[in-house]
This record gives C-alpha cells, structure tokens and sequence, in this order.
C-alpha cells in the first residue's frame, strides 16, 4: 500500500508542483492548425510535455485516447519520476467515448436517472479500458439563456431537475473512473449568454438553483471538481477562497481535489487579478485550486517561487496522490489494449445508445395525430434537409473519439426501417457544408461535412422541393450543425440557420404532410413550425445509434416520451424565460408584458406528448395539515386511454403561497417516469419533505422551512395540472 506521507516528505518542491499540473497532450490530424487563441505550438507540445515527465514533473495529462500511446505516456513518467508516481489521464467524456450517446441536455430530457446512470457508466467503462482515469463531467451549470452554447451540456434551467441528473452522471462515471461535476460556480449565468463573461448571482439563486446539482453531484460521490473561467460577482471564480474552501470543502464536506479550467489559473492575470503568472498560481492554490489544467506553460510549474506556504501545497498534493491510491494506479498503472478493443465494440453499448435516443426525443406537436407514421401503408418518403445524413451532426458537440462508420443518420435509420416496404428518396436541399462560422473544435478534424463537388444550391433546393410534392409524407430534418452549439459557440439569433425555414415551408406548401425532426441542444425559433407544422418531434443530437432510434419513434415501434429540461421560449428576445419565475404587479397580465410578442412561451417545461393519451385524476394528499417538519404523501391517478403502452414522466410542482421570503408561481420536487398500460390507469405515489420545502432565504442568509400553506400540483408539463392546497404548520 502507497504511503501518501511518505511519498510527501521525499518529493522536491518542483515535484510536487508537477504533481499538481495537468498538461494538454495534442497531437492534432496531420495539417491541422491549433486554434490561435490556445497559445499552443502544435509541433512544441508533445516535446515539452514529455521532457516534464523525465524530470518527474507532470501529474497528469489530458486529450489522449488511444491506449498505445497512453501505456507509451504512462512509461514515460513511471521511468522518469524517482518515485514511481504514475499520471492521472483525464478527458472530456461528455456523452459517450467511442459510443456516442445522446448529448447531455437531451439526456435530461429523457427525466430517466436509470438511463443517464447507464449511458454514463457504459462511457466511463470505455474511457477506463483504453486508460483514461477521470471525465471532465458532468457539466451541472444550470443555463437560464439558450444563446450560450454550452446549455447542450447541461441539464436546463431547474435546479431539482439538474441535481437528479447530476447525481445519476456522477453514479454512472465513478463505477469506472473518477467524475469532475463543472464549472463551479454560476458559469452558465454568463451575461448575453456569452461563453466566458461575467456571472452576477445573487445569494439566493446562487444557493436556491445554481449550487443544488453541484451539492447533489458531490453527494453522489464525484471524485472532482473543475472551476468556472468567469467572474463571479467580481471575483473570477478560479480564485474563489470562498467557492473552493468555505462552500465546497467546509459547508458540503467535498473529499476529492479541485481542478482549474483549461488556462484558467494564468487567466487570472487575464482578469486583471493576479500581477504575475506566479502570483495567479499562488492564489489559485490558496484558494482551494488543487490541480492547475494548462494548455501551455503552467502557473503552477512557479510556485516553489511563490508565497504560497508549504503545508498548503503539501496538502493539496496530497488529495491527488490520494486520488492516485484510490484508483489503484500505483498498483496497476497501464491498460491492456486488446481488452480496450473489446470493451470499445461491446454491442450492448450500441443497444443502450439507441434506448437512450429512444427516451430522448420530445413530441412538441403532433396535429391530427400525424404520427406514427405507418410503415405498411407509405408508398414514399422524402428525408429533405442537409442533417438528414450528416454523421458528423448526428453525434453532435463534445465528442472526439467516434466512429462516423457506424452512426446512423436519421436517413439509415428511416431506410433500415422500411427496408423495401417504401421509396425512400433523400435530398438535401441545401448545402451540407453550409458553416456560418468556424468552431474551436474543428483543428480536431472530421467536423465540417462537404458538400459533393458542383452542388448546384437551386437546382438542390427546387429537387428537395419536388421530391417533397412527390412523396406521401415529408421528413425534414432541420436545426443547427453541431459545431455551432458548445464551448465558445453562443448565438445572438435562435433562427434555424441558413436556408433550413425557407425549406421547411416550401415543402409544407406542397401539401405532402410534413413531419419536423429538430436536431439541436437549445430551443430553436419555431413559431412558424408551430404553426404549420403539424407533426415536431425534437430528436436533439441523438447520437451513435440516433437515426435508428428516430425510426423506431417515427414509425410507433417506441412512443416518445421526452419532456423539455427547459422553457422554450418563442424568440430570442423573451430570453430569459424560466417556468420558476416569482410573480408580481397585475400577474393576469403576465401575458402581455411585451409589446410586440406574447410573454408566455411557445412550449412549458416539461412538455412532451406521447402516443399515450394521459389524463391525470383523484389527486390527493394524505393529510392537509402537517407540522413545519412533517411529510405529505401524494397520490394521483394517470390513465392512458390509447390502444398501446406508452410511458409519461409525471411532475410534480409545489407553490407556497405565503411566507417570509416571496416564492415561485411553481418549482419541480419530483417527478417519476412511469409506463401506462394501454386502456390503464396507474397510481402514483410522491412524499413531500421539509427539504422539498427549505429555500435559502436572502434576508436572513440561511435555510428556511416557513409555516405556510402550499399548493401541490401534478401534471404531465408546468402547464397542465392539477391541484390540491395542504398546510405546514409552524
Ligand atoms: C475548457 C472547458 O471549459 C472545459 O469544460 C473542458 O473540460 C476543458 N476545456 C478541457 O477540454
């Protein structure tokens, strides 16, 4: 067994200082270019990095993958560290390593904790065989603002939502490796929805929705904690005394050890902050920053230099050396690379990719009750819209290790479906290549899709709009390329991009009824398709097995049972726009706030139809009064009144109606996703706590439980519902 403090009284200042710096390990597609601003030589890298690992000066790595080379690193630092102290190789595991599963927001929307626990754990199984330790995930920011791009990554605009999704993340990925929930704190609150700017929070949404998933997900065991790039009401957030130590550590008891964004330690000169390099680590280090992430030249290489003291340091290179012993990387530090190839082909990954798709998909609209279609009795198909067969897309952001050979595009999928039973004509309307602007992630390569040679754009957009008015119904696949959504990629618009509307009501005005597939990770400006449209189905970026799973919905094998993690506003300028908003002057005007726009949105949270027909009943709750800390039993009856099974996630709204601080009209406590036999009705049961209840209240800076009255409200969306009054008595 390693001797933690032994290893400490033997180790350098400059070891130690190595031990708590990760480096970025590139070797970029021949060709490629590093995006400027990561100040990164391509050819210097991998040359500077390891001439850190023969000095014993590296204690971890991120962005390799492959195991050859990672058992090659890992040699490496064993051979050149005096005393035998293996790397920690981290990666950003967001949805799947070699098996992509639905992006994170659509994994939220499937409001399936057994699901996302399943996917997460089948990825971090797959990032483990090939020798990566550690994922840098979940993301838990809540995101209020879909023009920042990183809301795919996330789980939406509610805190309870967010924390059972972090908690289900952080279950599956410490099955196999160690999960970083990030970026603590309030990253998603950038201003503009601008990824990077300042964040301002006040105390109660701070504590009341942007810290529950983080709380939730150390709760569950993470492993790790990344930092925020941003200012946090002035103060960047990777500096934060009183984040890292006095909230994380002291107020919630976390174990494991901190790491910084990439580069954030020297931002802090950036900022304006620290004076100097050296001064940046120092203060990180201070802070609670146990590990620096650096793209480049680390802060943290100077802090022998520094002020930093020295049990400080000790003690922050003692939670990574733990980190090390727990993973059993002394013992047993490299991979075995036949094994990782059969992890990596393991169909059983591929059939839980296609389920999760399955549960992700969210029936916005479904008019007429166009869909299912019915395979048997379609003579023709039109699959129109340029991500109709774009693997790159149907994977969406966040993924670097995949396979485009096996990904299904909704174009497969709907073709592997109906096999001979029906035509199956493709056009892609407009261009495939079509990019409004360059992504950071492109130097990766494999992300920007080409269009044949000679693409004539007319004469495509006039064949897609015939192969439209030939066909028996119209699929359009429309939304955005996924290298516009992610890191570094807000929008000022939530317009489908390009030609895609024009498209989309060209082939309506056909009169072939049309069905929409909306491929995104953020709401999108649908107020024409609402209108129009009578059948939407929002598939997001649904991964690997996507388009298989599209057809299984499409054609009734499987009832979508989706619900949005978000509101879905109608345009960019409502935003923001949240379900648990408080209430005020004239609340029966509440609608007509704008001038120019209603002020509701185009679809509640937790919307979603199903090929069910659910009606809620006999709401009850088992006793209407109860003590300030009492518990209330709820039960409701769901019936589906269809002629087949389907499943309905089940939500549950509390409201208090007085106290001593004002409350939200509604906030999600629980939810459960249940299937309905056809013709059935089955009762479901919730139990409201004092913690469904307890806020944190501004004025007096702490948790509250107030004597009050609340309203308890079932429902199928925040929209729909019904409602029973109970009591908690001071
Ligand atoms: C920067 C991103 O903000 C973070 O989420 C990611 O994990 C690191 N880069 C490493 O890629």
């Amino acid at each position: 067994m390693t001797n933690v403090d032994e290893l400490l009284a033997r180790m350098s200042p400059a070891e130690k200082a190595g031990q708590l710096t990760q480096y970025f390990y590139f070797r970029l597609p021949a060709g490629a270019e590093a995006e400027p601003a990561l100040g990164l030589d391509v050819a210097e890298q991998p040359q500077a990095v390891e001439a850190a690992l023969s000095r014993g000066e590296a204690g971890s790595l991120l962005f390799v993958t492959d195991p050859g080379e990672i058992n090659r690193l890992q040699r490496l630092a064993l051979e050149g560290n005096p005393h035998g102290i293996p790397l920690l190789f981290g990666f950003d595991v967001i949805h799947g390593l070699r098996t992509i599963f639905p992006v994170p927001i659509a994994m939220a929307a499937s409001w399936d904790p057994e699901i996302i626990e399943r996917g997460q754990a089948i990825a971090a199984r797959e990032a483990r065989a090939v020798g990566i330790h550690w994922a840098f995930a979940p993301m838990v920011d809540i995101a209020r603002d879909p023009r920042w791009g990183r809301i795919v990554e996330g789980a939406g605009e509610d805190p309870y939502l967010g924390a059972v999704v972090a908690a289900a993340q952080v279950r599956g990925f410490q099955r196999h490796i160690i999960a970083g929930p990030k970026h603590f704190g309030g990253y998603g609150a950038a201003l503009g929805g601008r990824d990077y700017d300042e964040a301002n929070l006040s105390d109660h949404e701070l504590w009341n929705v942007y810290f529950p998933p983080f709380r939730a997900a150390i709760e569950a065991g993470a492993g790790n904690v990344m930092t925020a790039y941003m200012d946090l009401n002035g103060i960047p957030a990777t500096a934060s005394h009183w984040l890292f130590t006095e909230v994380l550590r002291d107020a919630w008891g976390f174990d494991g050890f901190v790491v910084s964004d990439a580069n954030a330690v020297r931002n802090l000169v950036t900022h304006g902050f620290a004076r100097d390099l050296t001064e940046a680590g120092e203060r990180a280090v201070i802070a609670g920053v146990d590990m620096e992430m650096a793209i480049a030249d680390p802060a943290y290489a100077r802090l022998p230099e520094s002020q930093a003291p020295a049990e400080v340091i000790d003690s922050r290179v003692r939670k990574i050396l733990e980190a090390k012993v727990r993973l059993g990387l002394f013992d047993d530090p490299y991979v075995n690379e036949d094994r990782a190839r059969t992890v990596l082909a393991d169909p059983a990954h591929r059939a839980a990719a296609r389920e999760a798709a399955q549960r992700t998909a969210v029936l916005l609209r479904n008019e007429g009750d166009l869909l299912p279609l019915d395979a048997g009795d379609l003579r023709s198909i039109a699959v129109l819209g340029p991500l109709a067969d774009s693997k790159r897309d149907t994977l969406g952001p966040w993924v670097f290790d995949f396979d485009l050979d096996e990904t299904v595009t909704v174009l497969d999928g709907i073709r592997g479906f109906v096999k001979d039973r029906a035509d199956v004509d493709y056009a892609p309307g407009i261009p495939v290549g079509q990019r409004t602007f360059p992504s950071m992630f492109d130097m990766f390569g494999g992300n920007a899709p080409a269009d044949p040679p000679g693409f004539d754009a007319e004469a495509e957009f006039a064949r897609a709009v015939a192969t439209a008015a030939a066909a028996d119904v119209a699929v359009v696949v429309a939304g955005e390329w996924q290298n516009m959504i992610g890191e570094a990629a807000s929008r000022s618009s939530l317009e489908l991009p390009g030609r895609q509307l024009e498209l989309l009501q060209a082939v309506v005005a056909t009169g072939t009824p049309t069905v929409l597939l909306v491929m995104n990770g953020r709401p999108l400006d649908l107020r024409w398709a609402a209108e129009h449209v009578p059948a939407i189905l929002d598939i997001w970026y649904p991964g690997t097995q996507g388009g298989a799973a599209v057809a299984d919905l499409l054609f009734g094998d499987v009832s979508p049972s989706g619900k949005l993690p978000f509101t879905w506003p109608r345009t960019v300028g409502q935003i923001p726009m949240i379900s648990s908003h408080t209430t005020s002057h004239e609340p029966e005007n509440q609608a007509r706030r704008y001038w120019d726009e209603a002020s509701t949105p185009l679809f509640p949270f937790g919307h979603g139809l199903s090929y069910g027909r659910f009606s809620y009943g006999d709401l009850t709750v088992d006793r209407p009064v109860v003590g300030r800390e009492g518990t209330v039993a709820v039960s409701v009856e769901v019936t589906n009144d269809a002629d087949r099974a389907a499943a309905e996630v089940v939500q549950l709204y509390l409201r208090q109606r007085h106290g001593t601080a004002s409350r939200p009209v509604r906030e999600l406590k629980g939810f459960r996703r249940v299937v309905v036999p056809a013709r059935s009705t089955v009762v479901v049961e919730f139990t409201i706590g004092p913690e469904h209840r307890r806020y944190w209240n501004a004025a007096v800076r702490d948790w509250v439980l107030d004597a009050t009255s609340f309203d308890v409200e079932v429902g199928g969306s925040a929209a729909s519902f019904d409602v029973r009054p109970a009591v908690a008595e001071g």
